[in-house]
């Protein structure tokens, strides 16, 4: 259905029905082969992925430089499965309309970024998407608490962001664990940084929904379809031991 007043479409809503479909992994693209973007595209979706993580960074809010709304677009073009965009940048009010219109369908943004955040979930709930609210290892639950009532998601970060490949940090285990326990309105709760084999199933336990994976996935060689089965194999492992204290 089209929205009247701007045209926009609700597709946003595909993001939050995501939880059904729980653990869910998605890949993020920063390590795929760009030269290549339709046929990567391809090869996830034969491999049963069910949504696209695209990390967007400005090289300002954090010190890594990546791409825009142009290749958010190419992406769209080239696949119907949601897509989030993970904003690591100072301004994202700014930018919420360029996403969305490029096709975006969930938008994530720092809570470091932005002095409040209220006007960055209207914008976002505006032109119909869904808004994820992503918080760094040094910031604690209680700087997004007053906004999590607004939150499509929250995505604890398990790294500083701006690379791949780093070192989980297992201080977002407590905090997902903190999240979960909460009550209230449940958010979809989503990780992000150095989940791989070893790393899963605990962010599991402690009450992860969603998963962004870059390295784990794309590596010279990988087989896709085994990568995500394993790794989704392991995160339902988890779920048996949801609520353990380790
Ligand atoms: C971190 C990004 C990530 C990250 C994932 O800056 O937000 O999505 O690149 O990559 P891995 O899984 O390699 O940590
Ligand atoms: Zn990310």
């Amino acid at each position: 259905m089209v929205n009247p007043e701007d045209g926009s479409q609700p597709t946003g809503s595909r993001f939050s029905q995501l939880r059904r479909a729980a653990p869910v992994i998605l890949p993020s693209l920063l390590l795929c082969d760009f030269g290549h973007l339709a046929d990567e595209i391809g090869r996830l979706e034969a491999a049963g992925v069910e949504a696209l993580h695209l990390d967007v960074m400005d090289a300002h809010f954090v010190p890594n430089l990546t791409y825009g709304p142009l290749i958010a677009e190419a992406t769209r073009k080239c696949t119907d499965l949601p897509i989030e965009a993970h904003l690591m940048i100072s301004k994202p009010l700014d930018y919420v309309r360029q996403f969305r219109d490029a096709g975006c369908d969930h938008l994530t943004f720092h809570i470091e970024a932005v002095a409040d955040p209220r006007p960055v979930f209207d914008a976002i709930h505006k032109v119909g998407g869904t808004a994820g609210l992503a918080f760094n290892p040094p910031t604690p639950v209680s700087a997004i608490e007053p906004f999590i009532d607004l939150c499509d998601s929250i995505l604890v970060m398990s790294v500083m962001p701006g690379f791949g490949g780093q070192k989980f940090d297992s201080t977002a285990l407590a905090k997902l664990r903190q999240l979960q326990d909460r009550p209230g309105h449940r958010p979809l709760l989503a990780i992000d940084g150095g989940i791989h084999e070893s790393t899963i199933a605990e962010a599991t336990a402690a009450g992860a929904e969603l998963f962004a994976v870059g390295s784990a996935i794309f590596y010279p060689g990988s087989d896709y379809g085994r990568a995500l089965t394993q790794l989704t194999q392991l995160a339902r492992e988890g779920l048996a031991h949801e609520g353990s204290p380790h």
